[in-house]
């Protein structure tokens, strides 16, 4: 179907469908976006942030999803901008939807903020040193005028909105922008991007490995889920599981080896049905000394060091159709994955598996 957006309006009726077509869409994107409140935490960022100091000197910072008034990135960029060195600290957000918790109406039109850093030697960012100021669009990242920020950026950080880290990540890198974003680990295994990580243009950064985040909430946010509370104020907190920071911004752990103590033996490692490699189900079982292609869990990226393994693809792309290697009965039909023989001539259908191959067995 086409969008409103795309219509001509040649006669009244024809524009009234118009209006009406892109209030709708209007109010499906305002959905969404409010599906992807969650606010990071400071000491999150700070966590992170700790392992990348020595690349903010005279660099200017954007975070291109924030709202200077309740963004910790804001927060932790205008605190520290002096320390870092940094020359400039630009952030926008979109809708200025949290702004009803600051007093102010919900509104379409977004806020920017430029600060450029102490100037009266307190080394606190005042109020009258953080000029506030009403963008004319919605703050979209993709609109003109948010592209235009882009532009002046070096390094943009902050936690975008997840239902869009596809077309974020793929602007970031259209304008060849250094990045450090947070998002959730499964989207490395997003056909656009996987090859980022296989060609070593984005890794995870170091800070967050396993567990779960905590993330404020807006006050309207069901709390249901396991682990979400409500603090003695009122704010509201959930905790997401499988969050990664996505940087390409290097660090010295991500060139550290892994250290491997098994060896290979051929019936602890089985060779899948449709693609010839072995099976390693956990990153610690990797076999020292074997020089073929192997699957692992995607979770080996926590500990993935591109001088020691070379990434060869994933299961989504290399295993072939199990309906030219088996009879039909025999495995678990479903997208692409690995299978593994059962030793009765059924085959099991395994989680997705990411291929390496150890550059010096
Ligand atoms: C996961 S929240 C994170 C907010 C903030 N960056 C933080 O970490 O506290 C994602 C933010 O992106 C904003 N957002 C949603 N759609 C957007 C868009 N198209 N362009 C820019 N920001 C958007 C949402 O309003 C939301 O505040």
């Amino acid at each position: 179907m086409r969008s409103g957006l795309e219509r001509k309006a040649p006669g009244d009726g024809r524009r009234k469908e118009m209006t009406i077509t892109t209030r709708n869409q209007d109010f499906r994107e305002a959905r969404r976006a409010k599906k992807d409140e969650f606010y990071t935490s400071l000491s999150d960022i700070e966590l992170e942030l700790e392992h990348y100091t020595g690349h903010f000197k005279d660099k200017v910072v954007y975070c291109n999803c924030d709202d200077p008034r309740a963004s910790n990135f804001f927060n932790y960029f205008a605190t520290n901008f002096e320390k870092l060195g940094l020359k400039k600290l630009i952030t926008t957000c979109y809708r200025s939807r949290d702004a009803d918790r600051f007093g102010r109406g919900d509104s379409d039109q977004a806020v920017m903020l430029e600060y450029t850093g102490d100037k009266n030697g307190n080394l606190v960012p005042d109020i009258e040193e953080i000029g506030i100021v009403p963008m004319t669009g919605d703050g979209d990242f993709r609109s003109a005028e948010s592209v235009e920020l882009l532009k002046q950026a070096d390094i943009v950080v902050t936690n975008p909105p997840f239902s869009l880290f596809r077309p974020y990540v793929a602007q970031l890198i259209e304008h060849q922008k250094q990045f450090l974003i947070i998002g959730n680990m499964n989207a490395l295994t997003y056909t656009e991007i996987f090859p980022l990580f296989q060609n070593d243009q984005m890794w995870y950064g170091p800070s967050i490995r396993s567990g779960d985040r905590e993330f404020r909430v807006p006050d309207d946010y069901p709390i249901t889920a396991a682990g979400s509370r409500v603090d003695e104020d009122g704010t509201k907190y959930v905790r997401v599981k499988g969050v990664r920071w996505f940087t390409n911004l290097d660090y010295p752990g991500r060139h550290e080896d892994l250290e491997l103590e098994m060896t290979y033996r051929p019936e602890a490692y089985p060779t899948y049905a449709n693609f010839n490699a072995i099976e390693v189900s956990k990153t610690m079982n990797i076999p020292v000394d074997y020089d073929g292609p192997m699957g692992v869990p995607i979770t080996f990226l926590d500990k993935y060091n591109s001088g020691q393994f070379d990434i060869l693809g994933s299961s989504k792309t290399l295993g072939r159709p199990m309906s030219e290697v088996a009879k039909k009965g025999t495995y678990v039909p479903g997208g692409p994955r690995f299978y593994l023989p059962n030793g009765d001539g059924t085959y099991r259908r395994m989680y997705d598996r990411i291929v390496i191959r150890n550059k010096q067995p």
